[in-house]
């Protein structure tokens, strides 16, 4: 049951694939580390042709709405009663049958561990039902490798992997080959925006709402500083501008609709600007180290939830002209969480011989570069190592 591919691109940047394997692969993907269970069954081939067959996502919104942010117990739950569903759901939306499939992979980590345990023990039991290898995907790579989803996106790049959860610059080599070049310091870019939308009763989940209350304000009208701006390195900070944007939020008083609006408007404006200098740092330590893909732009993927947002789309569009980069961005089905991500990178790792396990643990923190997260965890350690 194999459908016309879409796009082409190359995995060979990090080997090929082991004797005997098929041409075609079919991989269901599982994805619960947070508020959206997913499920999607992706096809890859070989040659790097893919095709998503299926790909369904159930929000948890409205059950975290009225507490402003996600609540991991909520969340564990909605899992649990959706996952079957969903699953049964991506298979048939794909119109195969489960013997179909090649491999089952889903999100081990990072993320809430209620989540990902019930994401990832749905996969084992359909592994070991099916006698079918399981896959444990790192989230962030499925973020990372989103793109080569719908278009050609071939190694090496320079990633911003912008979501709830985290705000990194890395080079991507390879499957399962980053190497960071900065990272915040301490919120995610996303989780700001959650957190001034909060304090801004804009509603859940505050990147989306903000976004639409800014289109009617001015981003000039309120000052706000842009922490790290200027600075050599490529490392983010934004709990002073959350902070910043709380206290001209308490000035400005909660009645002033257009207030509010310039308020959104000029926070928004504050993190673009933040994630262009920061990523034309990087930019430059890529070109550094990597050689220009001949007459061609070197690539720039930037993806992550927080990719949806028009203002930051476009002021990267500008950098990447600026600097001779060619801006890849998944469309914006595939910018917040999914399970097609997980399947692709499933199919990728399958195709690469690189399966998993039962034993693969679901784990809260996964460092998609371990080496530098280790020697220079811009986010901190914690009891259990580095913490992203
Ligand atoms: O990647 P994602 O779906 O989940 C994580 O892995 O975190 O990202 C969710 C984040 C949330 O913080 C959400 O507010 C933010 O992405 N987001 C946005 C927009 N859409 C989603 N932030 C700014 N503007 C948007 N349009
Ligand atoms: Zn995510």
């Amino acid at each position: 049951m194999l459908k016309t591919p879409k796009n082409t691109q190359d995995i060979t940047a990090t080997g090929s694939a082991p004797e005997g394997t098929p041409e075609s692969v079919l991989v269901l993907g599982v994805e619960s580390s947070c508020d959206e269970t997913a499920a999607s069954v992706v096809q890859r081939s070989k040659d790097g042709q893919v095709v998503v067959l299926s790909s369904l996502v159930a929000s948890q919104n409205e059950a975290h709405a009225p507490y402003g942010g996600v609540v991991p117990e909520i969340a564990a739950r909605a899992h649990m009663q959706k996952i079957e569903s969903l699953i049964a759901g991506a298979i048939e939306a794909a119109d195969i049958t489960w013997s179909d499939l090649d491999a089952v992979a889903a999100t081990a980590g990072p993320g809430l561990i209620g989540g990902v345990m019930t994401g990832l023990l749905a996969a084992k039991g359909l592994a070991v039902s099916l006698d079918i290898p399981l896959i444990g995907i790192n989230h962030l790579e499925g973020h990372a490798l989103s793109p080569r989803l719908t278009q050609d996106c071939p190694f090496p790049y320079l990633l911003l992997l912008v979501s709830g959860g985290h705000t990194q610059l890395l080079s991507v080599d390879g499957v399962g080959d980053f190497t960071r070049l900065g990272s915040t310091v301490d919120d995610a870019a996303g989780e700001t925006f959650d957190k001034t939308a909060k304090i801004m009763s804009l509603g859940f989940p505050g990147g989306p709402a903000l976004e639409r209350m800014a289109e009617f304000g001015n981003p000039t009208a309120i000052s706000l500083p842009r922490p790290f701006k200027g600075k050599p390195h490529a490392d983010f900070s934004f709990s002073g501008l959350k902070t910043a944007a709380a206290r001209a939020f308490d000035k400005l008083g909660n009645t002033c609709e257009q207030g509010k609006a310039d308020l959104a408007a000029s926070f928004q404006q504050a993190v673009s600007d933040v994630l262009c200098d920061r990523t034309s740092n990087a930019m430059d330590m890529f070109t550094k180290t990597h050689t220009k893909p001949g007459e061609d732009p070197y690539r720039f993927v930037v993806a992550g939830g927080v990719a949806a947002n028009t203002t930051i789309r476009g002021a990267l569009e500008n950098l990447c002209a600026d600097k001779d980069f060619t801006l890849i961005a998944p469309p914006l089905e595939y910018c917040g969480d999914n399970g097609a991500m997980i399947a692709l990178v499933g199919a990728e790792r399958l195709l690469l011989g690189r399966v998993d396990t039962l034993n693969v643990k679901a784990r809260p923190r996964w460092p998609l570069d371990m080496g530098s997260a280790t020697q220079n965890p811009a986010s901190g350690f914690g009891k259990k190592g580095p913490k992203s």
